[in-house]
Protein backbone atom coordinates (compact mmCIF):
# COMPACT_ATOMS: atom_id res chain seq x y z
CA UNK A 1 0.00 0.00 0.00
CA UNK A 2 1.20 3.26 -0.79
CA UNK A 3 0.52 6.37 1.60
CA UNK A 4 0.29 9.82 0.98
CA UNK A 5 1.75 11.90 3.66
CA UNK A 6 1.57 15.64 4.71
CA UNK A 7 5.19 17.28 5.01
CA UNK A 8 5.18 19.54 7.88
CA UNK A 9 5.01 22.29 5.73
CA UNK A 10 1.45 21.53 4.23
CA UNK A 11 2.67 20.19 1.01
CA UNK A 12 1.27 16.31 0.08
CA UNK A 13 4.32 14.43 -1.36
CA UNK A 14 4.24 10.63 -2.06
CA UNK A 15 5.26 8.46 0.13
CA UNK A 16 6.79 4.78 -1.49
CA UNK A 17 6.43 3.28 1.76
CA UNK A 18 5.29 -0.13 1.23
CA UNK A 19 3.30 -2.19 4.26
CA UNK A 20 2.65 -5.65 3.67
CA UNK A 21 -0.88 -6.47 4.35
CA UNK A 22 -1.92 -10.75 3.74
CA UNK A 23 -5.08 -10.85 2.47
CA UNK A 24 -5.28 -14.82 2.08
CA UNK A 25 -3.44 -17.78 3.48
CA UNK A 26 -3.35 -21.74 2.73
CA UNK A 27 -3.04 -23.83 5.50
CA UNK A 28 -3.58 -27.57 6.42
CA UNK A 29 -4.73 -29.24 9.37
CA UNK A 30 -2.49 -30.94 11.29
CA UNK A 31 -4.83 -34.56 11.18
CA UNK A 32 -1.87 -36.41 10.21
CA UNK A 33 1.13 -34.00 11.59
CA UNK A 34 3.49 -36.57 13.31
CA UNK A 35 7.23 -36.97 13.48
CA UNK A 36 7.79 -40.07 11.43
CA UNK A 37 11.34 -39.94 9.88
CA UNK A 38 14.04 -36.91 11.04
CA UNK A 39 15.15 -34.59 8.31
CA UNK A 40 16.51 -31.72 10.78
CA UNK A 41 17.68 -31.66 14.26
CA UNK A 42 14.76 -30.71 15.70
CA UNK A 43 12.88 -33.33 14.88
CA UNK A 44 15.34 -36.22 16.84
CA UNK A 45 13.39 -38.20 19.08
CA UNK A 46 10.19 -36.15 19.77
CA UNK A 47 6.56 -37.40 19.65
CA UNK A 48 3.74 -35.16 19.22
CA UNK A 49 0.68 -34.62 21.01
CA UNK A 50 -1.72 -34.07 18.15
CA UNK A 51 -4.27 -32.80 20.26
CA UNK A 52 -2.29 -30.28 21.90
CA UNK A 53 -1.12 -29.91 18.04
CA UNK A 54 -4.71 -28.92 17.02
CA UNK A 55 -5.47 -26.91 19.54
CA UNK A 56 -2.76 -24.95 18.77
CA UNK A 57 -3.28 -24.74 15.02
CA UNK A 58 -6.73 -23.75 15.66
CA UNK A 59 -5.83 -20.73 17.88
CA UNK A 60 -3.41 -19.60 15.02
CA UNK A 61 -6.40 -20.02 11.90
CA UNK A 62 -8.53 -17.83 14.70
CA UNK A 63 -5.83 -15.06 15.30
CA UNK A 64 -5.25 -14.71 11.20
CA UNK A 65 -8.75 -14.69 11.25
CA UNK A 66 -9.42 -11.90 13.46
CA UNK A 67 -6.84 -9.92 11.79
CA UNK A 68 -8.73 -9.87 8.93
CA UNK A 69 -6.48 -13.02 6.85
CA UNK A 70 -9.28 -14.86 4.80
CA UNK A 71 -8.28 -18.47 5.54
CA UNK A 72 -8.11 -21.39 2.75
CA UNK A 73 -7.51 -25.17 3.43
CA UNK A 74 -6.50 -28.10 2.00
CA UNK A 75 -7.15 -31.59 2.62
CA UNK A 76 -4.40 -32.94 5.00
CA UNK A 77 -2.98 -36.99 3.68
CA UNK A 78 -2.28 -39.63 5.74
CA UNK A 79 1.46 -40.33 4.98
CA UNK A 80 2.44 -37.14 5.02
CA UNK A 81 3.06 -35.68 8.15
CA UNK A 82 4.95 -32.30 7.04
CA UNK A 83 2.28 -31.55 4.93
CA UNK A 84 1.02 -28.77 7.65
CA UNK A 85 4.14 -26.99 6.64
CA UNK A 86 2.37 -24.66 3.78
CA UNK A 87 5.02 -22.41 3.79
CA UNK A 88 7.35 -25.00 2.10
CA UNK A 89 5.39 -25.83 -1.14
CA UNK A 90 6.53 -22.75 -2.89
CA UNK A 91 6.33 -19.07 -3.68
CA UNK A 92 3.34 -17.28 -4.61
CA UNK A 93 3.62 -13.60 -6.71
CA UNK A 94 0.57 -12.33 -8.61
CA UNK A 95 -1.40 -15.37 -8.63
CA UNK A 96 2.05 -17.49 -9.55
CA UNK A 97 3.40 -19.75 -8.29
CA UNK A 98 6.75 -21.68 -8.14
CA UNK A 99 6.59 -24.93 -7.17
CA UNK A 100 9.04 -26.37 -4.75
CA UNK A 101 11.19 -29.01 -5.43
CA UNK A 102 11.51 -31.05 -2.01
CA UNK A 103 15.31 -32.10 -1.09
CA UNK A 104 14.03 -34.82 0.80
CA UNK A 105 12.42 -37.95 -0.58
CA UNK A 106 9.51 -37.95 2.48
CA UNK A 107 8.46 -34.48 1.57
CA UNK A 108 8.73 -35.02 -2.37
CA UNK A 109 5.14 -35.89 -2.90
CA UNK A 110 3.35 -33.51 -0.83
CA UNK A 111 4.27 -31.10 -4.14
CA UNK A 112 1.76 -32.92 -6.44
CA UNK A 113 -1.31 -32.78 -3.89
CA UNK A 114 -0.62 -28.67 -3.76
CA UNK A 115 -0.36 -28.28 -7.04
CA UNK A 116 -3.68 -29.94 -7.21
CA UNK A 117 -4.84 -27.24 -4.98
CA UNK A 118 -3.45 -24.30 -6.87
CA UNK A 119 -4.56 -25.53 -10.19
CA UNK A 120 -8.53 -25.69 -8.39
CA UNK A 121 -7.46 -21.63 -7.57
CA UNK A 122 -6.48 -21.14 -11.28
CA UNK A 123 -3.25 -20.48 -10.14
CA UNK A 124 -0.27 -20.20 -12.63
CA UNK A 125 2.03 -23.10 -12.12
CA UNK A 126 5.86 -22.83 -12.88
CA UNK A 127 8.53 -25.09 -12.53
CA UNK A 128 11.96 -25.32 -11.48
CA UNK A 129 14.57 -27.30 -13.10
CA UNK A 130 14.26 -30.92 -11.41
CA UNK A 131 18.10 -30.67 -10.41
CA UNK A 132 17.58 -27.64 -8.83
CA UNK A 133 16.21 -28.38 -5.46
CA UNK A 134 13.66 -25.58 -3.80
CA UNK A 135 11.25 -25.60 -0.71
CA UNK A 136 9.83 -22.34 0.05
CA UNK A 137 10.74 -22.04 3.45
CA UNK A 138 14.40 -20.69 2.33
CA UNK A 139 12.38 -17.86 0.11
CA UNK A 140 11.10 -14.41 1.53
CA UNK A 141 9.30 -12.07 -0.75
CA UNK A 142 10.29 -8.03 -0.29
CA UNK A 143 8.15 -7.15 -3.12
CA UNK A 144 10.84 -5.39 -5.15
CA UNK A 145 13.10 -8.27 -4.05
CA UNK A 146 13.28 -12.10 -2.87
CA UNK A 147 15.76 -12.66 -0.89
CA UNK A 148 16.81 -16.86 -1.15
CA UNK A 149 18.79 -19.23 1.48
CA UNK A 150 20.29 -22.09 -0.25
CA UNK A 151 22.82 -24.37 1.58
CA UNK A 152 20.71 -27.06 3.36
CA UNK A 153 17.20 -27.48 1.61
CA UNK A 154 17.54 -25.26 -1.79
CA UNK A 155 20.52 -25.14 -4.36
CA UNK A 156 22.66 -22.11 -4.36
CA UNK A 157 21.90 -21.74 -8.48
CA UNK A 158 17.91 -21.68 -7.62
CA UNK A 159 18.28 -17.98 -7.03
CA UNK A 160 19.03 -17.30 -10.80
CA UNK A 161 16.09 -19.53 -11.86
CA UNK A 162 13.81 -17.76 -9.94
CA UNK A 163 14.91 -14.17 -10.66
CA UNK A 164 14.24 -15.53 -14.14
CA UNK A 165 11.07 -16.50 -13.48
CA UNK A 166 9.71 -13.98 -11.21
CA UNK A 167 11.92 -11.10 -13.31
CA UNK A 168 12.67 -9.75 -9.75
CA UNK A 169 15.75 -9.82 -8.32
CA UNK A 170 17.10 -12.63 -5.87
CA UNK A 171 19.33 -12.20 -3.45
CA UNK A 172 21.07 -15.55 -2.12
CA UNK A 173 22.24 -16.14 1.33
CA UNK A 174 24.36 -18.77 2.86
CA UNK A 175 22.93 -20.84 5.86
CA UNK A 176 25.57 -22.78 7.42
CA UNK A 177 23.81 -23.70 11.11
CA UNK A 178 21.60 -27.01 10.16
CA UNK A 179 19.00 -25.89 12.81
CA UNK A 180 18.24 -22.83 11.01
CA UNK A 181 18.20 -25.19 8.17
CA UNK A 182 15.12 -22.86 6.09
CA UNK A 183 15.77 -19.01 5.89
CA UNK A 184 12.52 -18.13 7.58
CA UNK A 185 13.81 -20.26 10.54
CA UNK A 186 16.60 -16.67 10.90
CA UNK A 187 15.48 -14.22 9.01
CA UNK A 188 12.31 -12.09 9.72
CA UNK A 189 11.72 -9.14 7.11
CA UNK A 190 9.57 -6.57 8.83
CA UNK A 191 9.27 -3.94 6.08
CA UNK A 192 12.10 -2.71 3.63
CA UNK A 193 14.07 -1.34 5.87
CA UNK A 194 13.93 -3.95 9.49
CA UNK A 195 14.40 -6.89 9.76
CA UNK A 196 15.63 -9.22 12.96
CA UNK A 197 18.21 -11.97 12.15
CA UNK A 198 20.11 -14.44 13.79
CA UNK A 199 23.50 -13.65 12.71
CA UNK A 200 25.25 -17.12 13.33
CA UNK A 201 23.07 -18.94 10.93
CA UNK A 202 24.73 -17.49 8.21
CA UNK A 203 27.87 -17.21 6.97
CA UNK A 204 29.89 -13.69 7.09
CA UNK A 205 29.40 -12.81 3.55
CA UNK A 206 26.03 -13.10 3.34
CA UNK A 207 26.04 -11.27 6.92
CA UNK A 208 27.49 -8.66 4.87
CA UNK A 209 24.87 -8.70 2.34
CA UNK A 210 21.78 -8.65 5.09
CA UNK A 211 23.76 -5.07 6.58
CA UNK A 212 23.41 -3.85 2.68
CA UNK A 213 20.23 -4.94 2.62
CA UNK A 214 18.59 -3.50 5.60
CA UNK A 215 19.27 -0.25 6.79
CA UNK A 216 18.19 -1.63 10.57
CA UNK A 217 18.97 -5.11 11.49
CA UNK A 218 18.52 -6.66 14.72
CA UNK A 219 20.57 -9.39 15.91
CA UNK A 220 17.70 -12.10 17.52
CA UNK A 221 19.46 -13.30 21.24
CA UNK A 222 20.25 -17.06 20.75
CA UNK A 223 17.18 -17.94 23.01
CA UNK A 224 15.00 -16.31 21.11
CA UNK A 225 16.40 -17.49 17.41
CA UNK A 226 16.35 -21.31 19.05
CA UNK A 227 12.36 -20.33 19.87
CA UNK A 228 11.67 -19.44 16.45
CA UNK A 229 11.28 -15.92 16.87
CA UNK A 230 12.12 -15.05 12.94
CA UNK A 231 9.46 -17.82 12.21
CA UNK A 232 6.73 -15.04 12.27
CA UNK A 233 3.81 -13.51 10.41
CA UNK A 234 3.62 -10.01 9.48
CA UNK A 235 0.65 -7.83 8.49
CA UNK A 236 -0.13 -4.61 8.38
CA UNK A 237 1.67 -3.87 11.66
CA UNK A 238 0.81 -6.64 13.35
CA UNK A 239 2.97 -9.58 14.06
CA UNK A 240 1.60 -13.37 15.12
CA UNK A 241 4.67 -14.75 16.95
CA UNK A 242 5.33 -17.92 18.99
CA UNK A 243 7.39 -16.12 21.10
CA UNK A 244 7.05 -15.34 24.81
CA UNK A 245 6.83 -11.65 25.50
CA UNK A 246 10.73 -10.34 25.64
CA UNK A 247 13.76 -8.92 23.24
CA UNK A 248 11.43 -9.66 20.38
CA UNK A 249 8.23 -8.75 21.35
CA UNK A 250 9.46 -5.42 22.95
CA UNK A 251 11.23 -4.38 20.36
CA UNK A 252 8.29 -4.76 17.56
CA UNK A 253 6.13 -2.56 19.61
CA UNK A 254 8.85 0.05 19.81
CA UNK A 255 8.51 -0.12 16.47
CA UNK A 256 4.59 0.53 16.38
CA UNK A 257 3.78 -3.59 15.74
CA UNK A 258 0.96 -4.90 17.54
CA UNK A 259 2.07 -8.46 18.80
CA UNK A 260 -0.49 -11.53 19.11
CA UNK A 261 1.15 -14.87 20.53
CA UNK A 262 0.19 -18.21 19.47
CA UNK A 263 1.87 -21.03 21.69
CA UNK A 264 3.30 -23.42 18.69
CA UNK A 265 5.56 -25.35 20.62
CA UNK A 266 4.15 -29.02 19.08
CA UNK A 267 5.33 -27.58 15.53
CA UNK A 268 8.59 -26.38 16.68
CA UNK A 269 9.71 -30.15 17.67
CA UNK A 270 9.60 -30.63 14.02
CA UNK A 271 11.77 -27.55 13.15
CA UNK A 272 8.60 -25.31 12.22
CA UNK A 273 6.79 -22.63 13.37
CA UNK A 274 4.31 -19.95 12.52
CA UNK A 275 5.13 -18.57 9.37
CA UNK A 276 5.95 -22.42 7.63
CA UNK A 277 2.03 -23.31 9.09
CA UNK A 278 1.29 -20.75 6.45
CA UNK A 279 1.61 -19.50 2.91
CA UNK A 280 0.13 -16.24 2.16
CA UNK A 281 -1.75 -16.64 -1.27
CA UNK A 282 -3.15 -13.01 -1.78
CA UNK A 283 -1.22 -10.00 -0.50
CA UNK A 284 -1.59 -6.40 -1.15
N1 LIG B 1 9.79 -30.99 9.53
C1 LIG B 1 9.76 -30.06 8.47
C2 LIG B 1 11.00 -30.19 7.59
O1 LIG B 1 12.04 -30.47 8.10
C3 LIG B 1 9.66 -28.66 9.00
C4 LIG B 1 9.51 -27.61 7.95
C5 LIG B 1 9.44 -26.23 8.49
N2 LIG B 1 9.25 -25.27 7.46
C6 LIG B 1 9.84 -24.07 7.39
N3 LIG B 1 9.43 -23.25 6.45
N4 LIG B 1 10.85 -23.73 8.16
O2 LIG B 1 10.96 -30.05 6.39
Amino acid sequence: MYYFLKEPGGVLFFCLKMVKIIKKILLCPPEHFQIQYQINPWMANKTINRLRAKNQWLKLVDTCQRLNIQTDFIKPQRQLPDMVFAADQGLIKNHSVILANFRFQERKPETKIYRDWFKTQNFKILHLPKNLYFEGGDALDLGNKIILGHGFRTSPKTSEAIANLFKTPVFGLKLIDPCFYHLDTCLFPLNEKTAFYYPPAFNQASQKKLINLFPRLIALPKKEAFDLAANSLNTDHQVITNQKANFFTKKLAQLGYRVYQVNVSEFIKSGGGIHCLTIATETN
